[in-house]
């Protein structure tokens, strides 16, 4: 470490041993800085030479988080793209039907109908499939295993810093992508890897 600590190791352990994924999410809203926050941990810019809080081979940068904003305060509800060269969110489309994420789902997973907000983690597959071509081997696509890696890396920081901000979440990939490239009105190059639902976790009565 070449700076103080932020947290304690033993803060970070007991947050890792806590890590739970959430099915169950409050009828509540969450506020726009606990997602814009959230979006931070995904791929806010935290070097200057513009490195960002997940890595990034070659430093291409291929993932683009869209918000679907169902039930956030300050933000009308609606489709975001998360800028991260200023930490700015722009309406980027109408929210889909009720019904279509389910639809999407290739296991009934209703929370991706219910979670106040999903971030959804798209990529540019094609132009890190291209770039590192040269790496190829067996004709095994390299750069399509590099945006699966990084949408990882960027979903755990996002459940981390949504336990942070007292919200639970959980990383659903079990979906027909191409529907909800469709339903999400996604540009031709992009396309979905992974969506993370994220809300608040009922409080369960006493006893
Ligand atoms: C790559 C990946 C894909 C996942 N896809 C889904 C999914 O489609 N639906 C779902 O409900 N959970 C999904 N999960 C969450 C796992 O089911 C969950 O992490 C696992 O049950 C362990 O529980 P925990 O996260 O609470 O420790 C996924 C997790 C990973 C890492």
């Amino acid at each position: 470490m070449t700076s103080p600590a932020i947290v304690t190791a033993q803060q970070f352990s007991a947050l890792l041993a806590q890590r739970r994924s959430t099915r169950d999410f409050e009828d509540t809203s969450i506020r726009l800085e606990q997602a814009l926050a959230i979006l931070t941990a995904g791929q806010g810019i935290t070097g200057s030479e513009g490195q960002r809080a997940a890595p990034s081979a070659h430093r291409l940068y291929p993932l683009l988080l869209r918000l679907l904003a169902r039930n956030v305060q300050g933000l009308e509800p609606a489709l975001y793209d998360y800028f991260p060269e200023n930490n700015e969110l722009k309406r980027a489309g109408e929210l889909p039907a009720e019904g279509v994420l389910l639809d999407a789902s290739l296991a009934s997973d209703f929370w991706l109908e219910d979670a106040p907000c999903v971030v959804v983690i798209c990529a540019n597959i094609k132009k890190a499939i291209e770039h590192f071509v040269e790496q190829d081997i067996e004709g095994q696509q390299r750069g399509q295993r590099y945006v699966d890696f990084e949408a990882g890396a960027a979903s755990q920081n996002m459940h981390l810093q949504s336990m942070m901000e007292d919200l639970g979440a959980i990383v659903v990939m079990g979906v027909n992508e191409q529907a909800l490239k469709v339903s999400l009105q996604l540009a031709d190059d992009v396309e979905v890897v992974a969506a993370l639902c994220v809300g608040h976790i009922p409080a369960h009565p006493l006893g």
